[in-house]
């Protein structure tokens, strides 16, 4: 389905989620991504607080990369591996960054978690030894005004010690 459509266009086209092929029929082609996972795929996991790039509540992965899927169209996703909070793991049970955010209370509201979690995981994977700094500078598009960090980022110190005394 081609950019170029009207802006009124209805199609259908196929998402990559998770590994999965999920076709989307009838979508208007103006609906975020965001919208299209919560609303037409069924995986609410991706929250949807300020939809204007704001607030990382939205977190995703698109070819690796965090993005606010509130800000990307759903139709530009076609052709991308999507991965949501709800496929961080190949078995679909938690994530390690997941255990540990509940082990030191580093759970914030239902809105801002998934987005802390995407936005954490990513970067455990790309970076397992960020320091205090990288992991505030990854979270930097993750707005709570709730907490003060300080949890979340001793749930980050955890999983890097649980990942180095599991490679001994
Ligand atoms: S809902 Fe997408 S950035 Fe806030
Ligand atoms: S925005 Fe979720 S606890 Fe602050």
């Amino acid at each position: 389905m081609s950019r170029e459509a009207p802006w009124d266009a209805v199609g259908d086209y196929v998402l990559t989620i998770n590994g999965a092929a999920r076709t989307v029929s009838g979508s208007w082609l103006g609906e975020s991504l965001l919208y299209v996972l919560r609303e037409r795929l069924g995986l609410p996991g991706a929250k949807n607080a300020c939809e204007q790039g704001e607030c990382g509540s939205c977190s995703v992965l698109i070819d690796g990369l965090v993005v606010c899927a509130c800000c990307v169209l759903a139709v530009d996703a076609a052709g991308s591996e999507v991965v949501t909070v709800e496929g961080l793991t190949a078995s679909g049970e938690a994530a390690d960054i997941q255990a540990a955010l509940v082990e030191a209370g580093g759970v914030q509201c239902g809105f801002c978690t998934p987005g802390f979690v995407v936005a954490l995981h990513d970067l455990l994977g790309r970076r397992p030894d960020a320091d205090e700094l990288e992991v505030r500078e990854a979270l930097s598009g993750n707005l709570c005004r709730c907490t003060g960090y300080g949890r979340i980022l001793e749930a980050v110190r955890a999983v890097q010690a649980g990942r180095t005394d599991a490679h001994h």
